[in-house]
């Protein structure tokens, strides 16, 4: 198990301690030593793996008592209503402010967990076990944690960093194909943002990744969890910096929205890159041949990367048109200043017609 202190900003109280690794997970055992009582959250899928009961084995190893609580899965319950279910929980079970909270699952149940410990009485430490490429990878570096409204997703929320975050690859063992390939993507845009070597590597070694081989799995989220963190860190300083974090977005929630969701997340994220990659090539800002190598990484990784016959068109142009981020029919699409190299000023505000012009 390697041991990574993540360098996040100040105004997180101090640090984050990122465990990596086969047996992460046990490693609750002693950082959970100090809480008067744990408040382990997961939810339905991810109670039928072995994972919430591992790390409910290495907390009852420390002696401290366990409250454990279990929502219904998915997008549609990271509701208030499931945080509100929490807090009704942990007070009943006798909660108080020594309590430690510890959400085992996927990027919705973190999200959750993270935000109830957010506003638990004003506020209880949480620490963040991902259960999925994307949990790992992205939602549970940073800080940022939320539910959904019936307006829209994530618009209410905290910033709370959790006080530990346990990648352990081998939960990803169970992990359904499609919602495996899915996490990939972010992966691959932490490649292109802020580390060309990850991307080689991710070349190198798409086979492994697909076994989920332990060792390559763990590797290659070391190098994209670093990305994140260093983009998140300078965001401190300057505000723009995170917006890089929205490469392949753009296009990809356009294209999420134009199939009505039938498209995954990272699917149309996987597009979304290789379209907006495509854009930057044009605009002499990436290097040529840089598509056309997303575009194979997303394959061998069981990612699309080419526009579904299936999404109309006008859906795409309309899903961009309707773009929160679009203003006076110009669109803001975040690149990177070359392969890996994320800068202070990473949007462009191309002109709709621009972009469109890139999609056919
Ligand atoms: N906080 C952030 O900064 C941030 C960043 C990116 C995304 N997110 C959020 O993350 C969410 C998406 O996360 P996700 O893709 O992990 O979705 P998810 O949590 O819904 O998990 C995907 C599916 O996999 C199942 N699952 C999870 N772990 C499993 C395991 N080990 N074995 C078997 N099944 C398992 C889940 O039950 C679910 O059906 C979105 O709500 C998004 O807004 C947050
Ligand atoms: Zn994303």
């Amino acid at each position: 198990v390697k041991h990574v202190v993540l360098d996040l900003p100040a105004r997180a109280a101090g640090r984050t301690d990122l465990w990596l690794g086969a047996g992460a997970l046990d490693r609750l055992a002693t950082l959970a030593a100090d809480a008067e009582r744990v408040l382990l959250v997961t939810e339905r899928h991810v109670a039928a793996t072995p994972w919430p009961g591992r790390a409910q084995a290495a907390i009852e190893k420390t002696g401290r008592p366990v409250t454990r609580t279990v929502l219904q899965p998915g997008e549609k319950h990271k509701t208030l209503a499931s945080v509100e279910k929490l807090w009704t929980a942990w007070l009943a079970a006798g909660a108080g402010r020594d309590a430690l909270v510890v959400g085992v699952g996927g990027g919705c149940l973190t999200d959750v967990a993270g935000f109830a410990a957010a506003t638990f009485l004003r506020g209880v430490p949480w620490i963040a076990v991902p259960t999925t490429v994307l949990g790992m990878a992205d939602a549970s570096i940073g800080g940022k944690t939320g539910v959904n409204l019936a307006e829209g997703k994530n618009l209410a929320g905290a910033l709370h960093h959790p006080r530990a975050v346990l990648a352990d690859a081998e939960t990803l063992t169970t992990l359904p194909d499609d919602v495996h390939a899915d996490g990939w993507a972010e992966v691959v845009k932490a490649g292109v943002i802020g580390d060309a070597a990850l991307l080689v590597d991710l070349e190198d070694h798409s086979d492994e990744v697909l076994a989920r081989e332990a060792a390559t799995v763990t590797r290659l989220l070391a190098r994209s969890i670093r990305v994140k963190a260093a983009v998140v860190a300078a965001d401190e300083r300057e505000e723009s910096r995170r917006e890089i974090l929205n490469f392949g977005h753009t296009v990809g929630h356009a294209l999420e929205h134009a199939s009505g969701h039938r498209l995954s997340h990272g699917r149309a994220v996987a597009i979304g890159m290789v379209i907006e990659a495509r854009l930057g090539v044009e605009l002499g800002r990436l290097p040529p041949g840089l598509p056309e190598r997303i575009a194979a990484t997303c394959a061998a990784l069981g990612l699309p990367s080419t526009l579904p016959e299936d999404v109309p068109r006008e859906a795409i142009e309309a899903a961009l048109g309707s773009d929160k981020k679009r203003r006076r029919g110009e669109i803001r699409v975040a690149l990177p200043e070359g392969l890996g190299q994320h800068s202070a000023t990473p949007a462009l505000v191309v002109p709709a017609s621009r972009l469109l012009a890139v999609l056919e």
